[in-house]
């Protein structure tokens, strides 16, 4: 059963998808979604864990946007909010996930709370910073989601987010993630691209990564491809690499019952 509720962290509140009991689980959400993506992994707990899937600041229903000012968030702030989840869940440590930017949150983590881990999973994410080229084209999108929406922002993302196979074979997880993206406030939209744009390179964290790392990638992720995760397993000396078929970058919405067969066999065998 999954258990939605909601969590005072310092003067906010923050939405929490929860399964399972036992060794916990943080996952964070991919852009622009919310902590709904999870549910597939959430529904399938591997007996002895326990799931915590958060709206990262801004996304998911009735989310606060800019607590205490107007100034965008940084990737530190959305790692903050993880930690000061896992102090109001009393949760010293924990296999630490993320998909994409929710990886991007979990590099900044490492980098400021590296006691917090006693695992990671890298699911089509990369510790590179943008390029020059790609904070341009996130400045495009604040302003295309500035001046046409969200729903303007699925017609860009969706192509890239979900593989071919999806595209052509899976018109459920077309809608699901289209009704995920047109639900996202504009502001949280603005203010993610906002943090991402600006987050530092994370490759010299990952020589700092002594505890276990599952990178899981789909073979068709177009927007962080294999090469990336394979980069970051030759990096990571207690990694393991899955590569998933016939998924695009939301490999674990595309492919649910692979991606979360890996996360339970390398929770099982390795944390
Ligand atoms: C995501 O899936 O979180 C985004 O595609 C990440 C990005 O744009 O870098």
């Amino acid at each position: 059963m999954i258990r939605d509720h909601r969590v005072a962290v310092g003067d906010r509140s923050v939405r929490c998808l929860e399964a399972g009991a036992g060794w916990p689980v943080v996952l964070l959400h991919a852009f622009p979604l919310n902590a709904e993506m999870w549910r597939p992994q959430l529904e399938q707990v591997p007996q002895g864990w326990r799931f915590i899937a958060p709206d990262l600041r801004g996304f998911g229903p009735n989310a606060a946007i800019a607590p205490g000012g107007s100034a965008p968030p940084t990737m530190d702030d959305f790692s903050d909010d993880v930690s000061g989840l896992m102090d109001a869940l009393e949760i010293p440590e924990a296999t630490i996930g993320g998909l994409s930017m929710g990886g991007y949150v979990a590099f900044a983590l490492c980098r400021r709370a590296p006691e917090r881990f006693t695992g990671i999973v890298l699911a089509d994410t990369r510790p590179q910073a943008d390029t020059a080229e790609g904070r341009d084209g996130r400045r495009t999108l604040i302003e295309v989601v500035r001046t046409s929406g969200a729903g303007a922002v699925a017609d860009q993302m969706l192509p890239k987010l979900l593989g071919e196979t999806s595209q052509a074979s899976r018109p459920e997880v077309v809608e699901e993630v289209r009704r995920m993206i047109e639900s996202a406030q504009v502001e949280a939209i603005a203010g993610a691209l906002e943090a991402m744009l600006g987050r530092p390179d994370s490759t010299p964290e990952l020589a700092t990564i002594g505890w276990p790392a599952l990178i899981v990638v789909g073979a068709e992720d177009q927007v962080t491809p294999p090469a990336d995760a394979e980069a970051m397993q030759r990096a990571l000396t207690r990694s393991r690499l899955v590569v998933i078929p016939e998924a695009g970058h939301l490999s674990n919405l595309e492919a649910p019952e692979m991606f979360s067969a890996a996360l339970a066999d390398f929770l099982q065998s390795h944390i």
